[in-house]
């Protein structure tokens, strides 16, 4: 832009210019005038580009302004899925019995998953019905549909008693309605060594049930029938929303089945070579299994199975961290 008075061709220059028309005994005095001007107009100037500076500065500071007092932008935090919760609490609350944690494969033989746990080549659970069988050039592989090979495994790994472990992990069946999911979660216990009683497996069952669903609670244990144990029994707690009395839950008899357990049958021993050869030793053991999700299920009161493998955050955000 140009400058109406400082620059070349400015009204200063012009009067500077002029000096020479002036009398040489009036030149100091006006030439002294001329100067004084052009010193104000550079002042002027400077002071009047400092104000639009600040001007533009403060304009910008009101308008980036942070507010430091803001709370800070949360991360998002997930949740444990209830599977997951209540896995960990059952294995929480057998390590207080001593229970070690076991782990097994997914893929298995028809030897760890039936044969070993006296199911012969007829038993209806090996029906292509109920069990997932794979290729294999191994031959003779399936998806577990029960974590009680872990028993058989963890016996043939020890090679000697005492075992104490517990087992979590996801088992598949063919299987698929309201209540029944083809793969889902059971939790395996195995207590083996010389005079374990059936009563030791009641009272681990009792504090587990206690600890799980509450001081009152009560178990009931009813003759059953598991191929691998002897005696066996499916065993109930006390209904956990009437807490006994009768009601929609438990269809009016107080009661809800909770694990299938029992005494670990001797052909079971027989196949991993306890009591005999090396370990001549007699041994006894109780085992029991139990799902995962209807644990959650009864816990929660999750009214349908199916809510646990959606994986919609609206349900799974309700069981907290
Ligand atoms: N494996 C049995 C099932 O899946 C449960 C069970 C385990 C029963 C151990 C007795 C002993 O139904």
């Amino acid at each position: 832009m140009d400058n109406k008075f400082l620059s070349k061709k400015g009204a200063l220059s012009e009067l500077l210019k002029a000096l020479r028309d002036v009398s040489a005994a009036d030149r100091p005095k006006v030439g002294a005038r001329a100067n004084e001007a052009k010193t104000k107009l550079e002042a002027a100037l400077v002071a009047k580009r400092d104000g639009f500076e600040n001007e533009a500065l403060a304009s910008r500071l009101e308008k980036e302004r942070v507010d430091f007092t803001l709370p800070a932008r949360r991360a998002p935090v997930g949740s444990l899925h209830p599977v997951t919760k209540i896995t960990a609490e059952i294995v929480a609350i057998f390590r207080r019995l001593g229970f070690e944690l076991a782990e097994g494969p997914e893929i298995e033989t028809e030897f760890n998953n039936f044969d070993a746990l006296n199911m012969r080549e007829d038993h209806p659970a090996r029906d292509m019905q109920d069990t997932f069988y794979v290729q294999s050039e191994k031959g003779g592989r399936l998806l577990r549909t029960h974590t009680s090979p872990v028993q058989i495994r963890s016996m043939l790994a020890k090679k000697k008693p005492p075992v104490r472990i517990l087992c979590p992990g996801a088992v598949f069946r063919s299987d698929y309605d309201m209540t029944h999911s083809p793969m889902f979660h059971q939790v395996e216990g195995l207590y083996v060594d010389r005079d374990v009683s059936f009563a030791e497996l009641r009272g681990a069952l009792l504090f587990f049930a206690r600890e799980m669903f509450g001081a009152q609670t009560q178990i009931r244990l009813r003759p059953s029938y598991f191929p691998f144990v002897e005696p066996g029994a499916e065993v109930d707690v006390t209904c956990v929303l009437c807490k006994g009395k009768g009601c929609r839950v438990c269809k009016d008899t107080g009661w809800l089945e909770i694990l299938g357990g029992g005494m670990v049958h001797p052909k079971v021993f027989e196949a991993v070579g306890y009591g005999t050869g090396e370990n001549p030793e007699p041994v006894t053991g109780f085992a029991f299994g139990m799902g995962v999700e209807r644990i959650a299920m009864l816990k929660y009161g999750v009214p349908d199975l199916r809510l646990l493998f959606e994986n919609d955050v609206r349900f799974l955000k309700q069981f907290g961290v």
